[in-house]
Order: structure tokens, then C-alpha cells, then sequence
């Protein structure tokens, strides 16, 4: 049943549209038969849904825990095959069984959103108010036609998503974070800063971790280019995953996390916990928000402080946004090496720009050239991603800091992505090494790690110092 609308009013979900009409928006909003997702139900079906919710709250007890998803069906079941009954309703029994589950999602899951919840090959879905529907799948963004009913219908859902987390969104704080059980990324803003309605952006992750060979086979990198960050990790390099937005940066740290030593202790920083460490010696600190009256922040930078005096192996920051560089640089340069985080940049040597910034935050007031020197002698390696314009993710440039010449930090890449060409819609390359011999192999080799010259490109045997 081709249920696409373009305004999304209610009427227009009943109405058959054609495909010419969908090409006009960008991107366009793709059908529910295009998409693999269920349909919904046309607007007849609201009526029995907002009967069976009038009737749960007049007739239910109002201390009966409906957060057990049997319990709840039990009690649900009944009253839907009654309001369906009254309603005159003709159904065949897959519909009323995809209705039944659309009303279990209003009263106990995320409403018109579970289905995209449910679907694993959607990585992101972007709530822009109650009309506007986007998600991501396979790098890309779609429209989706599925709709709130206004704008206190999404406002439940956020609640409903945040009241677990003991947050809560009101005029007085429109923004918070929060994440589901499955550990998916939320982010809502309301009214007054949204002027769109209130927004829900959820960052899914794959259920299952990704590990390095899944990204080999997706093509995100190399087997060489695997050994050689495997070497990197093992050998306690500092390493800085950089990229833009959803270019794959906390992915790829949790990948390269997994090389690290199962004997280590390792303390993971994060605004927002996302990281899933294999390893068993793992302390996972989260930082908080500030509360109402605006007191009680704990910062990342806060956090990192307090990891220093934790007996640390490794210090693996989430995300550095401002001052705390200065105290991850500083704990990498004393001692605490084979730390990792991931910074929002646009190149390699863009990201060493960006830290520069951010140890401006700190307000240290440090003369430039000293900050340039603690990045050169704190950072060995940056890795960059990329969300490509085929929607793959990629790392596209590895490079490693040299050190100073003047006033300037030295770089230089060891891989980057060379396009080859087109196949269809999808980009054709490699990650390959520049042929250079990186200086880092150094670090590398006092570890007792040895990397075969193929792994950079070389084919003459180079000569171990
Ligand atoms: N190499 C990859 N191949 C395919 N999908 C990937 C890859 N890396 C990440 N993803 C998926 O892309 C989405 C974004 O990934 P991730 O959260 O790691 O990006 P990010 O750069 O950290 O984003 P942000 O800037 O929001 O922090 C996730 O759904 C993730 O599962
Ligand atoms: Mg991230």
C-alpha cells in the first residue's frame, strides 16, 4: 500500500502519490515499499489507537506498572479486541496484529519511531519536529514518511526516552542527552531554540560491535593498514582519530581500542557513554551535565584530571571539544602514552589546528609555540575518516607528527585514500601507503613489534637501526 505524503497531513496518507511527485525535494522522501519498512496505518486506525489509550488510563489502575512488556500485553490485549470490535473495523490478521504492536510502541516504546528503532540497517534517525522525518542508512539520508501527530506527541516520546535517565526537558532546559537501553545516542531540543518543534536526533550503533575486520570489509581499511594501527596501539602510541560529523571516529576508536592489551588498566572518558571495550579491566567514567539550578557539571577536562590520579595504563577520551586537550596532551607527554580520542576536523593537520585551539580553552594563556610543542611531542598519529559522498565510511589519510621546524609541527602521511573511479554510484579506491617509511616505526620496533616493508609499500628490505 503506497502510503507516501508529501505534507504529511492526514488526509494525504490515504491518498496514492506517485513517484514523479517524490522528486522534487532533496533528499527525497522515499517510500515505505523503497525503504523495506512497514507501512503505517491510515488515519482510521488513529481513532482505535487513542481509544485504547483513553481507555487504559479510565479503566487501569494508574499504579499498574505497564513497563513489563507481558504484563502489559495482557492487559492491552483484551481492551484493543473490544475498541476494534465497537470501531466496525474489518482487519485481516497481519494488519491487526501491526496495529496491535503500533499501540503496544505508543504506550510502552518510542511511538511512530519504534519500527526505525527496530531496523538494523538504519544508522541514524533525525526527528525534525512533528512532520519531518529523516534517517540515515548505508551513509545516505532519506525522508521518511512517517509522522507524529504534533508537536506534545514527540514531546512524550522524549520524555518517555529521558524519564529513565532522571533527566527532564522543559522550557527552563530545551536541550539534554540521553541514551536508549540498546546504548543508541540521543540528543532532543524544544521549543523556544528549535523553531521547527521539538527535535529527536538517535545515533544507532550496530548491535553487535564492529570489529577491524568488519571494517577491512567494508572497505573502511586495509589489512596492512589494520596491522600497522594494530602495531601503533600495541607499541602505546598517542593516536588522534579525526573526521567530520558521523564519519565513523568513535567506531573506529572502539576498533582500535580492542588492540589494546588485556593485562592494562584502562580508563575510558565520555560525555556520553559509547564506547564497548572488550577488555575486562576497564573503568568507564561519563561526564554530567550541569543540574536546574545550573551546579553540579562534571567535565570531560574534570574527568580527565581526576583519571591522572587513577593509576591509568591508558586513557581513552571519547571526544575532546576544549580545554581538556591541554590535560590529555599533558598526561601523554608524562608517562600516560598509548592514550587515544577523536576530534571533529577536516585533515590530519587540521585536527593538530583544532587542539591547538582548544588548549587555548584551557586559558592557560601558554605562548603558541609551547602549545605547538607539547601537540608535537604528545601526538604520534592522527587517523582521518570520512563519510564519502557514495555514503561509505572510510579512513582516508593516516599521518604521523615529525615534530617542529621553527615555529611550525612537521607531518607527514604514511597512507591516503587514491580514488580510482566510479562503479555505479559507488567510489572505487584504496587506502595505500605513500611509500614513505614512517619515523614512528622507531616507537614501533623498540616495542618489539616487527612490520613487514610491504605494509608501507616498500619492496627493498630496509635495514633495522
Ligand atoms: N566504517 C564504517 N562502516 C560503516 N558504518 C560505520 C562505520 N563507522 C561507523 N559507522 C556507522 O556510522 C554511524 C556513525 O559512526 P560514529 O558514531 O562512529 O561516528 P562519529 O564520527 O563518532 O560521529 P560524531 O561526530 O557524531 O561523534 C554509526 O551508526 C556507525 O555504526
Ligand atoms: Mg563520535
Amino acid at each position: 500500500m503506497p502510503l507516501f505524503s508529501r505534507n504529511h497531513s492526514r488526509e494525504d496518507q490515504n491518498t496514492r502519490t506517485t513517484s514523479q511527485a517524490q522528486s522534487t525535494s532533496s533528499p527525497k522522501t522515499s517510500t515505505f515499499e523503497e525503504l523495506k519498512l512497514p507501512p503505517p496505518l491510515p488515519p482510521a486506525y488513529l481513532d482505535v489507537k487513542r481509544r485504547v489509550q483513553q481507555r487504559l488510563i479510565n479503566e487501569v489502575n494508574p499504579n499498574t506498572e505497564l513497563t513489563n512488556s507481558e504484563e502489559a500485553r495482557r492487559i492491552i490485549e483484551p481492551i484493543y479486541t473490544e475498541v476494534l470490535a465497537e470501531a466496525n473495523l474489518v482487519l485481516n490478521r497481519s494488519e491487526r496484529q501491526r496495529l496491535f504492536e503500533m499501540i503496544l510502541a505508543e504506550i510502552l516504546g518510542y511511538g511512530p519511531i519504534q519500527p526505525l528503532l527496530e531496523d538494523d540497517s538504519i544508522t541514524e534517525i533525525m526527528v525534525n519536529g512533528p512532520k519531518q522525518v529523516y534517517i540515515e542508512r548505508g551513509g545516505k539520508l532519506y525522508r521518511v514518511p512517517v509522522t507524529f501527530e504534533d508537536d506534545d506527541h514527540v514531546l512524550r516520546i522524549i520524555e518517555r526516552i529521558i524519564a529513565p535517565l532522571g533527566r527532564r526537558i522543559d522550557e527552563s532546559s530545551p536541550m539534554v542527552d540521553g541514551r536508549l537501553p540498546d546504548g543508541s545516542r540521543v540528543n532532543a531540543i524544544i521549543p523556544p531554540l528549535s523553531l521547527v518543534g521539538p527535535c529527536i536526533t538517535i545515533r544507532k550503533f550496530a548491535k553487535i560491535p564492529f570489529t577491524i575486520n568488519d571494517l577491512i570489509r567494508f572497505g573502511t581499511l586495509t589489512p596492512e593498514v589494520a596491522q600497522f594501527l594494530e602495531a601503533a596501539v600495541q607499541a602505546r602510541l598517542n593516536i588522534i582519530v579525526s573526521g567530520g560529523t558521523g564519519s565513523g571516529k568513535t567506531t573506529l576508536l572502539n576498533v582500535l581500542s580492542a588492540f589494546i592489551p588485556h593485562d592494562e588498566r584502562i580508563i575510558t572518558i565520555e560525555d556520553s557513554a559509547e564506547l564497548q571495550l572488550k577488555q575486562e579491566h576497564v573503568v568507564r567514567l561519563e561526564a554530567r551535565p550541569p543540574n536546574i539550578e545550573g551546579r553540579g557539571a562534571v567535565t570531560i577536562r574534570d574527568l580527565v584530571i581526576n583519571a591522572l590520579r587513577m593509576r591509568p595504563d591508558r586513557i581513552i577520551v571519547g571526544e575532546v571539544r576544549g580545554g581538556e586537550a591541554l590535560d590529555m596532551l599533558q598526561a601523554m607527554n608524562t608517562g600516560h602514552d598509548g592514550s587515544m580520542t577523536t576530534a571533529h576536523s577536516n585533515s590530519p593537520r587540521d585536527t593538530l589546528a583544532r587542539i591547538e585551539t582548544m588548549v587555548m580553552m584551557a586559558g592557560m594563556e601558554l605562548p603558541l609555540k609551547a602549545i605547538r610543542q607539547q601537540i608535537s611531542s604528545a601526538i604520534d598519529l592522527v587517523v582521518h575518516a570520512e563519510r564519502m559522498r557514495d555514503g561509505s565510511r572510510r579512513v582516508v589519510r593516516i599521518s604521523e607528527v615529525l615534530g617542529m621546524e621553527g615555529d611550525m609541527i612537521l607531518m607527514q602521511d604514511i597512507f591516503e585514500f587514491v580514488e580510482e573511479g566510479m562503479d555505479g554510484d559507488k567510489i572505487i579506491g584504496r587506502l595505500q601507503p605513500t611509500g614513505l617509511r614512517p619515523k614512528v616505526m622507531e616507537k614501533i620496533e623498540r616495542a618489539h613489534i616487527h612490520l613487514g616493508p610491504e605494509v608501507f609499500g616498500l619492496d627493498m628490505v630496509y635495514q633495522r637501526r
